[in-house]
């Protein structure tokens, strides 16, 4: 299907489901760039979920999202349980205002949803020639280190920056060693996941994506990963208002109240301290770039870069939507 097609479908079901004609907008452009990034379990995958939980009013189509200006630099936003992609569009866009202004801003966000990748939120800041540093927390699915029940989410950490070239640095990535998207992904098409990645319900490694959402999710590294994680629901949890320690409610299996995720989102000037960033950060890079390879790798790549390619060969494409999907589109158009 073509984009501009997919994109006028996806924003006539968010008007129907009652969000007004700018954040259908807004949602639709968040999950239509997951799919174009190749990041499928966090684009069309979730669109059933949003529509069910607006549904159960447990994503209100027409919050009252309060902003508080802490001061020139700091902002705090009540999203008033709003789809996360228009807490996270309003959270980015004033971290990107206060740091203009002033060289730095940091804005927290509480009872919010889902906002999909935290990448997409960082791009927007580095087009803006701002470093950036977004968080955000997410249902439990990892035990944290030594215990045998889920607590964090997969928390993912997000670290942008101009590069002085077109294809931005986003290092963006769960904490799990793969993300929760993708088991939910294979569960709903039954297939097997990589080993190494969860244990079932009783501790035992598994290659069965349903046994693996109903057991734990390894972090990355061990009680390295378990501490990024755990740092992960302190900013964008504790420090922020939003639910934490386990409480942010899963969106597709939890319905006894709204999510309440929380953001944190800290952008800053990149030449705050030198005023040729863009000539440093390109040496510094180039420097990378140039070291002997490993057999068979063809380049060394900075994070992001995949992405940013994986967008621009998909631009020039149809979306792929999936049968499954498809129903959802026709279920929820009708
Ligand atoms: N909203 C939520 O609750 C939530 C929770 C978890 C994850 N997510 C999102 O899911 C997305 C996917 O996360 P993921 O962990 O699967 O990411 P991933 O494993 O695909 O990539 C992680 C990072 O590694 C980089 N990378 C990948 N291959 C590389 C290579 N060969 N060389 C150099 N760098 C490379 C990527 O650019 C990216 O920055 C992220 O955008 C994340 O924000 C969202």
């Amino acid at each position: 299907m073509k984009v501009t097609k997919l994109k006028s479908l996806l924003i006539q079901i968010f008007k129907k489901k009652g969000l007004n004609s700018s954040d259908a907008l807004i949602s639709a452009n968040a999950i239509i760039n997951a799919e174009m990034v190749g990041a499928y379990g966090h684009g069309l995958s979730r669109l059933k979920m949003y529509c069910d939980r607006i549904n159960k009013n447990l994503i209100n189509a027409k919050p009252k999202i309060k902003i508080k200006k802490i001061s020139p630099s700091i902002s705090f936003i009540d999203a008033n349980n709003s789809i996360g992609f228009v807490a996270a569009d309003i959270g980015i866009k004033k971290a990107i205002e206060n740091a203009k202004n002033t060289g730095i801003g940091l804005v927290a966000v509480k009872n919010s949803g889902h906002y999909g990748l935290s990448g997409y939120y960082a791009e927007q800041a580095v087009k803006k020639n701002l470093i950036t540093m977004i968080y955000t927390n997410a249902p439990p699915a990892i035990a944290p280190h030594g215990a045998i029940k889920s607590l964090f989410g997969t928390n993912p950490i997000c670290f942008g920056t101009p590069t002085g070239s077109k294809v931005p640095f986003i290092l963006d990535t769960s904490i799990s060693m793969i993300n929760r998207g993708k088991i939910r992904v294979a569960a709903r098409n039954n297939q097997k996941i990589p080993e190494g990645v969860a244990l079932d319900k009783f501790g035992k490694p598994t290659t069965d994506a349903k046994k693996a959402l109903s057991g734990v999710q390894l972090p990355m590294a061990g009680f390295r990963g378990s501490g990024l994680a755990w740092m992960v629901d302190i900013l964008s949890g504790v420090f922020t208002g939003a639910n934490h320690a386990g409480k942010v409610k899963d969106p597709f299996d939890n319905f006894t109240g709204p999510q309440n995720v929380g953001h944190l989102f800290v952008t800053f000037k990149s030449n705050l301290f030198q005023k040729n960033y863009n000539k440093r950060i390109k040496e510094n890079i180039r420097i990378t770039k140039r070291l002997p390879k490993i057999k068979g790798v063809k380049e060394i790549m900075y994070p992001g870069q995949n992405k940013f390619r994986r967008f621009r060969e998909n631009s020039k494409k149809k979306i792929n939507i999936p049968k499954i999907i498809k129903k959802d589109l026709e279920l929820l158009l009708k």
